[in-house]
């Protein structure tokens, strides 16, 4: 029967919150102080993976706290149709005043799925706008990660996830594959005859769906959730732009969780040598103080909708939401002024020193990959074969579990090879993390793994 846990402030009340798990209630989180959670007993869990890479200034920031409270005396909500609100301008200023990369418009909605779906609907829209109405399809990748709502869910690909909304999803999309070398580079491959044969194989995607039916090519710059912080090779990026260059469609980069500072620069696509026509950002961008997301648009497409229609053909209730955009903001205003991606950079070279003297030799661990404070290892059955646990053993549960039990919160995912073989584990601590919590963060988790593979050995 369902019961709440003992963690449970009301030990024994039946929980009316539907949760993950229907069957067994999480444990009640009660405060948090910089990388620390609290749960209901007081015990201390150490945040190594910001939730799902949200908290990246880690908990109860008196910053933030201090602009979410001011913006609530001054004004919580007034809808977009109406009005607009200084806050929401000032974020929008923030983020594309100076027009990174030729991104020159903001749309503020609640999170990373939302900011998807207006960057799907803006695709299509543009090419409505600039008379290619034939332009229906979008490629995107396997194995990648795009949010839950129906056309976020249809846009990523992992099959696990997908498979009981099959029926629901849309056929405009289709999915090449993954840039994850760990897996799908041959051994006779080299990098450049890998990313030679991922850019091949794109470009015959769009000969088979007919090029100018494609509106845009959509892919995370360094895969999250999925795989577990899989960069892409060296040229892969300017290669798939260049296709998509090539025959007039967007490109999209989905930088929900690599995004805002988590790699090191405050966009991914910095590192790669391209820049997106759109793109998405939300997790990092409020840090988990209050739901938040974007879509930065390149002037070129925001000029089209302003030379064509005029209207933005999309719209939520709570877009461009007070709290939402003055948590942002100071979010933003911190890691700046408090110079958090040097830190990034800096702790992430120590993050993944210590990951790959703990599991570098490790039997049940294949891989260590990752940048700045976003590094994931892919557990396995057997090094040298690469072969995965089988799923039924749950390993990347058992791994978030014996974790937890020491004291750390790690991202645990399953069906890392094809959406059911395959675990990973993806740490990413707050920006304010120090050198000596990313030490406990590979230790414990060093002894959580070794205590799972333990565990299912008896
Ligand atoms: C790359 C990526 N895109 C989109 C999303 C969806 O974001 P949200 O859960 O805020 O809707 C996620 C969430 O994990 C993500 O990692």
């Amino acid at each position: 029967m369902t019961t709440s846990s003992a963690a449970s402030p009301t030990p024994g009340r039946r929980s009316r919150l539907l949760h993950r798990n229907l069957r067994e209630d999480p444990p009640f989180a009660v405060g948090g102080h910089g990388v620390w959670l609290v749960d209901a007993h007081g015990r201390e869990v150490l945040d190594g993976s910001g939730g799902a890479a949200v908290s990246c200034l880690g908990h109860q920031h008196p910053r933030v706290l201090e602009a979410l409270a001011s913006q609530a005396k001054r004004l919580a909500y007034a809808h977009t149709s109406f009005f607009t609100t200084e806050v929401a301008e000032a974020l929008a200023d923030d983020l594309v005043g100076h027009e990174p990369g030729g991104l020159a418009g903001a749309y503020l909605v609640c999170g990373g799925s939302e900011a998807v779906e207006t960057a799907l609907k803006i695709a299509r829209q543009y090419f409505l706008e600039i008379g290619q109405p034939q332009r229906t399809r979008i490629i995107a990748r396997r194995q990648s990660y795009h949010g839950n709502t129906l056309g976020a869910l249809a846009a990523g690909r992992h099959d696990g996830r997908r498979e009981a909304f099959a029926p629901l999803l849309s056929n405009a999309f289709s999915h090449v594959s993954p840039a994850y070398a760990y897996r799908e580079q041959r051994a006779s491959e080299s990098e450049k005859d890998f990313v030679a044969r991922l850019a091949a194989e794109l470009e015959a995607e769009f000969a088979r769906l007919g090029p100018d039916t494609v509106a845009a090519f959509i892919a995370e710059p360094v895969v999250g959730g999925t795989s577990g912080c899989v960069p892409a090779p060296e040229g892969y990026f300017p290669a798939v732009r260049a296709v998509c260059e090539r025959h007039g469609a967007l490109f999209i980069l989905d930088e929900v969780m690599c995004g805002m500072g988590r790699t090191g620069t405050l966009h991914a696509w910095e590192r790669e040598g391209v820049v997106p026509d759109i793109q998405a950002i939300a997790k990092g961008l409020g840090g988990g103080y209050a739901p938040i997301g974007a879509t930065l648009v390149s002037g070129k497409v925001v000029q089209a909708m302003r030379d064509g229609s005029g209207i933005l053909r999309h719209g939520h209730t709570y877009m461009a939401h007070p709290l939402g955009c003055a948590a942002a903001l100071a979010v933003q205003q911190v890691i700046r002024e408090e110079n958090l991606l040097e830190r990034v950079r800096g702790l992430g070279q120590l993050l993944e020193r210590r990951l790959v003297e703990r599991f570098g030799n490790h039997h049940h661990v294949g891989d260590v990959r990752g940048r700045g404070l976003f590094y994931g290892i892919e557990i396995v059955a057997d090094r040298a074969s690469k072969a995965p646990f089988d799923p039924a053993l749950k390993m990347n549960a058992r791994i978030k579990r014996a974790a937890l039990e020491r004291g750390l919160a790690c991202y645990p995912g399953g069906g890392t090879i094809d959406g059911f073989k395959g675990d990973h584990v993806l740490l990413a601590p707050p920006y304010i993390c120090t050198a000596n919590e990313i030490e406990m963060i590979v230790e414990r988790l060093g002894e959580a793994v070794d205590a799972a593979v333990k565990d299912i050995a008896h």
